[in-house]
Order: C-alpha cells, then sequence, then structure tokens
C-alpha cells in the first residue's frame, strides 16, 4: 500500500479528527514531501525514488489540525501529464525512447525528497539538480530556485544543514563532471560563498554534517561510470574493495580541505556532528556496508517483492583531523533504524538526544514500526512500538516555544496502517514516546509513504 500510485493530484484542505490532545503550544506548520506518482499512462516506475513529488502541509493551530497536499509541478511532472506517458529517464527507470541522461539534471527533476523554508520561501528538494520554490499556503509550484547566477541549475543536495546563526550550508554532487560544490548561504538568503571540490571517484553523496569550524562529508565508492547502462541509479557501482574518503572542509575557506580514509560503507543520513575537547570530530549515523537497500530494495518494493538486505548499523563516527584517522564503533539496541533526527538547535554541537525510527520486520519494504528517542549520554534507547499493521515513517522533534534546554518538545511523525488502510499523524512528548502517543490524528486516505519533512511556526 505504501508504493500505490496517489489517489489524486491534490487533497483539498481537510480537518482531521484528534484522538487523544494536541498541546496548546504546538502552533505551525508540518510540510512532508515524498514520491507519490509512482505511475505514468501505462507506465509504473521500477525505483520507489522515481515518483514525482508530492508536498503535504499539516497546520496546527493548538486546537485542531487539518491536511492538505499538491503534486509538485516540475518541469518533468507538466511535460508528462500533458503527453499522458512518461517521457524522462530518471533515478531508477528506463523510458524507452526517453531523451536519457544527456539533457539538463532539472529535466529529471522530481523535487520528491525534502522540503526547507528558509528566509521565507518554502522549498522542495531533490539532490540531483535545482530545488523548487513552493506557495507555502496553497503549495502550488512557483518554480526553479536560482540562488545566484553562477549556481543556475547545479545540484543542491536535499539535506542542506542550519546553522545555529541561521545560515544555510549545503552540498550538491555533480557526479557526471566529478565535482561536488558547496554553498553557504545566509539566514536572509544571500549566497556568501560557493566552493567546488573535484571528486574524481565521481561518487553519490545523499547527506553531510557540520560542526562549529568544518563541514565534513564522506564519499563512499559508489561511483559514476558513464559507460554503465540504464538509469541513472545503474550507472553507479559499488566498489567495494575500494577505500571511501571524509573531506574536513574549514568553512571559512571551502577551498581548504583536509582527506582521510574510511572503510567502504554506506551512510544515507547523519543525525549530527561536532568537535569534541581534543579537535576530533563526532558523528552519529545508520551506516550500511553496501547500498543494496537502495540499489535492490527500493527497486523490488514497486514490483510487491520483499528482499532482505542488511541492517544499518547505528555507528558513533570519529574522525581524528590531527591523526589522519578514522574510527567507528556501534551504538547497541539500535539496529535497523533510519532517518535520525535532532533538536535543530543543537545542530553542529554536541548534543544528548537523538529521534530515529526503528524496523524489527527485517525487510526495508515493510517499513518502520518503532520510534526511539535516543539518550547519547547513558546509552538508554526507549520507544513507542506501533502496531503490526502499522508502518512508521520519519519523525522530527518540534522545539517547545520557550524551551531552555535541549529536547524539550515534541515528537511528530506520520504513520501508515496497511490494515485500516489510512495514514496518521502522530505527536509524542519528545521526553516520552514510551508512553505512546498524546495526540492521534487518523487521515481520512491512504498515502503513499513519503521521505522528509520539517516543521516551521
Ligand atoms: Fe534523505
Amino acid at each position: 500500500m505504501g508504493y500505490r500510485q496517489v489517489e489524486r493530484p491534490v487533497y483539498v484542505e481537510t480537518t482531521l479528527p484528534v484522538e487523544g490532545t494536541l498541546p496548546p503550544d504546538l502552533q505551525g506548520t508540518f510540510f512532508r514531501n515524498g514520491p507519490a506518482q509512482h505511475e505514468v499512462g501505462a507506465m509504473r516506475y521500477h525505483h520507489w525514488f522515481d515518483g514525482d513529488g508530492m508536498i503535504h502541509a499539516y497546520r496546527f493551530d493548538g486546537q485542531s489540525v487539518t491536511h492538505r497536499a499538491r503534486m509538485i509541478e516540475t518541469e518533468k511532472y507538466c511535460r508528462e501529464q500533458e503527453a499522458g506517458r512518461a517521457l524522462i529517464t530518471g533515478f531508477g527507470t528506463v523510458v524507452p525512447g526517453s531523451e536519457g541522461l544527456a539533457a539538463s539534471a532539472d529535466s529529471q527533476n522530481v523535487a520528491n525528497i525534502n522540503v526547507l523554508q528558509h528566509n521565507g520561501e518554502l522549498l522542495a528538494l531533490w539532490e540531483g539538480g535545482s530545488a523548487y520554490q513552493l506557495d507555502p499556503e496553497t503549495l502550488e509550484t512557483l518554480g526553479l530556485k536560482t540562488w545566484n547566477a553562477q549556481t543556475a541549475g547545479a545540484p543542491f543536495s536535499a539535506h542542506p544543514r542550519i546553522d545555529t546563526d541561521g545560515t544555510l550550508w549545503n552540498f550538491g554532487y555533480a557526479a557526471p563532471f566529478g565535482a561536488i560544490i558547496l554553498y553557504r548561504i545566509a539566514a536572509d538568503g544571500r549566497v556568501l560563498d560557493t566552493g567546488v571540490i573535484p571528486a574524481p571517484e565521481t561518487p553519490m553523496v545523499h547527506d553531510f554534517v557540520i560542526t562549529a569550524r568544518y563541514l565534513v562529508l564522506i564519499l563512499a565508492p559508489f561511483r559514476f561510470e558513464q559507460a554503465r547502462e540504464g538509469a541513472f541509479i545503474d550507472k553507479f557501482a559499488w566498489r567495494g574493495d575500494e577505500v571511501g574518503r571524509a573531506l574536513v572542509i574549514d568553512k571559512n575557506n571551502l577551498s581548504a580541505m583536509q582527506e582521510i580514509e574510511t572503510p567502504p560503507m554506506w551512510i544515507f543520513h547523519y543525525a549530527n556532528a561536532h568537535e569534541d575537547a581534543a579537535g576530533r570530530i563526532i558523528m552519529q549515523a545508520p551506516v550500511y556496508d553496501t547500498p543494496s537497500v537502495m540499489t535492490e530494495a527500493f527497486r523490488e518494493v514497486m514490483r510487491g517483492n520483499e528482499i532482505k538486505s542488511a541492517p544499518p548499523r547505528f555507528m558513533l563516527l570519529t574522525l581524528d583531523p590531527a591523526k589522519g584517522r578514522f574510527d567507528a564503533q556501534e551504538i547497541n539496541g539500535l539496529a535497523n533504524s533510519e532517518f535520525p533526527r535532532i533538536d535543530q538547535s543543537m545542530q553542529g554541537q554536541r548534543h544528548r538526544y537523538s529521534y530515529a525510527v526503528q524496523s524489527s520486520r527485517g525487510y526495508a519494504g515493510r517499513g518502520f514500526d518503532r520510534v526511539n528517542l535516543i539518550d547519547h549520554e547513558t546509552g538508554q534507547v526507549q520507544g513507542f512500538q506501533y502496531s503490526a499493521s502499522e508502518m512508521a515513517e520519519e519523525h522530527l522533534f518540534v522545539r517547545r516555544p520557550g524551551a531552555t534546554k535541549e529536547g524539550d518538545g515534541w515528537l511528530l511523525g506520520t504513520s501508515l496502517d496497511v490494515a485500516k488502510g489510512h495514514s496518521m499523524l502522530n505527536v509524542f512528548r519528545a521526553d516520552a514516546p514510551m508512553d505512546g502517543p498524546i495526540a492521534r490524528m487518523p487521515l481520512p486516505y491512504a498515502l503513499p509513504l513519503g521521505l522528509h519533512g520539517n516543521f516551521y511556526t
């Protein structure tokens, strides 16, 4: 059910019933993005990440919650809607007779990974091309976001990091060109700096981290090889006999970089990073031995098949710039966890609490069935177990207005109940997810499983 074609292109604003009690001071909008249109004309996409993006807005006024959603009208989506058939080979599906991958990245842009509000602009993020700007009220698509003339059409990843002063840091990997672009954008939207890092290993990179002084990117030996046949993902080869490379980049000089060798490993998402008293960089992330969950499992789910892929291990990763060393240590109790989130006010600093969903089901397609509060200080992991028919999506932390300490707020997340045939919005106390949701809001429909979201007041 989670990988089905979305039922309609627009969901008009609907007030959701509330089971439990909504906190009166939880006010704002929870935006979410994710692949939704999985079929165009007679074609069903072959990979979960091909689906054209749909943007959702859950608005909280302290007493009630409404939901609305609409397809993001990318250039690709509009052209294919008009034609009534798939026209463009994208992330994981080869469309016969398509223009192929030679056209500009934005001709394949499905804007389906994340959603961010910055300087009052609502942006739907992909990673292979530009962000799309949306109307925050109506969710209508306004067009491609151009930061400046120099970076027009350049890749802008779906996981920017917002610094404590509001600066937006991001990267974009241009694998076919062997380069990674870096962005430093002020809170008011001005581009303060850009950088271009040579990446001859032409890697795929999904996320990165910031610390007080550095940007850190880990480049896996998952390499773009032009001669390989197929869609975008097919052109990447896992070279597990090669090493990876961590780039430690000076925030104040984007061309000053130290490289540290890492083992071959695949990381989708990091929770956070900080520098310790000894100058080492400490990061937390679910780590996979290979990217097979993306290259195989997320392809099979589109055919209704399940294949077991090696679960990620939640690791504490250490980079020591002084010694040029990388080290990794597993955090217990968190196998098969993903979508790690933190209290955003702790970005780039030592934080105590992470939040992540976890699966005890073993198969990527069956989704996550727990949401956990992880205390990095005590090592304690406590969480809420969803029912056997529910698939939990990313859960994120929302800070309580006026909060003075880390972790004072709520956890918000959606789930899909495949037995009852509807999606659900869930609110927990962030310090006690194990007590269960304090409010649950069933939707009158089932939405396709999505990816990332953010909450804005
Ligand atoms: Fe992601």
